[in-house]
C-alpha cells in the first residue's frame, strides 16, 4: 500500500479524525500556497522576506561563522524566494557552498533545479525529493562538509509543541559540532492578526485545505464531495495554537482506495493543520532542551517573526 493511502486511512480511522498537512502540496496545492503567501492577510512571508531582504549580509556572515566551505541544506524549501536572497549574497561573496534544497513535493524540487541556476549564476544546487530527515541523511552521501540548515516559513509551527521539541532534538542528533541551524518561527501577536492570516478574504486558505480532498479523489480513488465539507480556522491566544479543520456538513460515507469506507457524522471535524505561534523565550527554551545554543535573533521591523540561529553545543 502506498504511504499516502496508508497515512490517510490511519488518520481518518483515528479519533479525532486528522490528515497530514505535508500532503497539501501537490501541484495545485503548491500554487494555492503561493496565492496564500501573496494574500493581503498572510503576514509571515512578508515579515520573513523583510529579514532576508534587509539583513542579507548579516545573515550570510552569521551562517558562514568564519568557516570556508559548507553545505546549505534547506528543509521544506518551497519556492525558495526568501532563501534566494541569501544564496545570491553567498555567491557574490564567493563563498564555497553547495545548496541542497529538500522538499516532499516533486514539483517543487524540479522547479528549483531548473530555475535557480538560471537566476543565480554560479550556484551549485542538488535537490532532494523526500522527507526532511531521510533526505538530510542522503545529503551526506554527496558531501561530508559542515552543514548549515535552513528551516524557514515557520514550518516548525506546523507541528504540535511536543512534536516540535522532538523535531529539534532529532535535528540536533543529525548534526555535528560546528553545524548551524537558522529556523524561522512565527511569534505570538494580536489574535485578530493571526486569525485573519488563516482565513483570507479571497478564500485561498479554504481552497488549500479542500484541495487535499481533491488530491485524494485524484490519487487515491476517493469520492469526496467537496461541497459537503467546510473549512473552519481557529486561534487560541492562550496557548498560541492556530488550527484548521474541515467540518463534515452532513452524515456521509466516503470511499477511499478500492475497498475502504470512512463514515462522517454531521458537524464532525477533520483536524487538518496546526500553525503554532511562540514567544521568543519559548523558542530559546526549545533550542536549549534539544542541545542547541541560541546565538542570534533576527526580527522583522514589526517584531512579528523571528529567524533564530542555533549553534550545535
Ligand atoms: C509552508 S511551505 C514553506 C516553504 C518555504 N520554506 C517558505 O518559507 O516559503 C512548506 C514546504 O515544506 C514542504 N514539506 C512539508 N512537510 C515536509 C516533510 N515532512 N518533508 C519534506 N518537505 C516537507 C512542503 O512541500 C512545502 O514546500
Amino acid at each position: 500500500m502506498n504511504k499516502f493511502l496508508k497515512e490517510v486511512l490511519e488518520g481518518l480511522n483515528a479519533e479525532p479524525k486528522h490528515l497530514h498537512s505535508k500532503y497539501f502540496y501537490d501541484e495545485a496545492g503548491d500554487k494555492l500556497f503561493q496565492q496564500i503567501m501573496a494574500s493581503e492577510e498572510y503576514y509571515p512571508t512578508d515579515c520573513e522576506m523583510e529579514i532576508f531582504e534587509n539583513q542579507t549580509e548579516q545573515l550570510a556572515k552569521t551562517l558562514k561563522n568564519g568557516f570556508d566551505g559548507f553545505d546549505l541544506v534547506e528543509l521544506g524549501a518551497g519556492d525558495a524566494t526568501k532563501s534566494s536572497h541569501l544564496l545570491r549574497q553567498l555567491v557574490a561573496d564567493k563563498v564555497d557552498f553547495n545548496y541542497f534544497p529538500i522538499d516532499i513535493s516533486t514539483n517543487t524540487i524540479k522547479n528549483l533545479e531548473y530555475n535557480l541556476p538560471k537566476e543565480i549564476e554560479g550556484l551549485k544546487i542538488q535537490g532532494f525529493n523526500g522527507e526532511y530527515f531521510e533526505m538530510l541523511e542522503k545529503t551526506r552521501q554527496f558531501s561530508n562538509r559542515r552543514k548549515v540548515v535552513l528551516f524557514l516559513g515557520s514550518n516548525i509551527g506546523n507541528m504540535p509543541v511536543s512534536e516540535a521539541w522532538e523535531f529539534a532534538k532529532t535535528l540536533r542528533q543529525s548534526l555535528s559540532k560546528t553545524d548551524l541551524v537558522l529556523v524561522g518561527i512565527d511569534l505570538k501577536k494580536h489574535p485578530r492578526v493571526v486569525r485573519a492570516a488563516y482565513n483570507d478574504s479571497k478564500g485561498f486558505t479554504k481552497d488549500f485545505n479542500l484541495n487535499l480532498l481533491r488530491r485524494m479523489n485524484k490519487e487515491l480513488e476517493a469520492n469526496f464531495n467537496i461541497d459537503n465539507f467546510e473549512h473552519y480556522p481557529s486561534y487560541d491566544p492562550l496557548n498560541g495554537s492556530c488550527k484548521s479543520y474541515l467540518i463534515s456538513l452532513k452524515k456521509q460515507k466516503v470511499r477511499i482506495g478500492e475497498a475502504d469506507f470512512i463514515e462522517f457524522e454531521e458537524n464532525e471535524p477533520i483536524f487538518m493543520e496546526i500553525s503554532q505561534k511562540y514567544s521568543v523565550s519559548e523558542t530559546d527554551e526549545m533550542a536549549k532542551q534539544a542541545g542547541f545554543k541560541p546565538v542570534k535573533h533576527f526580527f522583522d521591523s514589526k517584531n512579528w517573526f523571528l529567524d533564530a540561529v542555533w549553534e550545535c553545543n
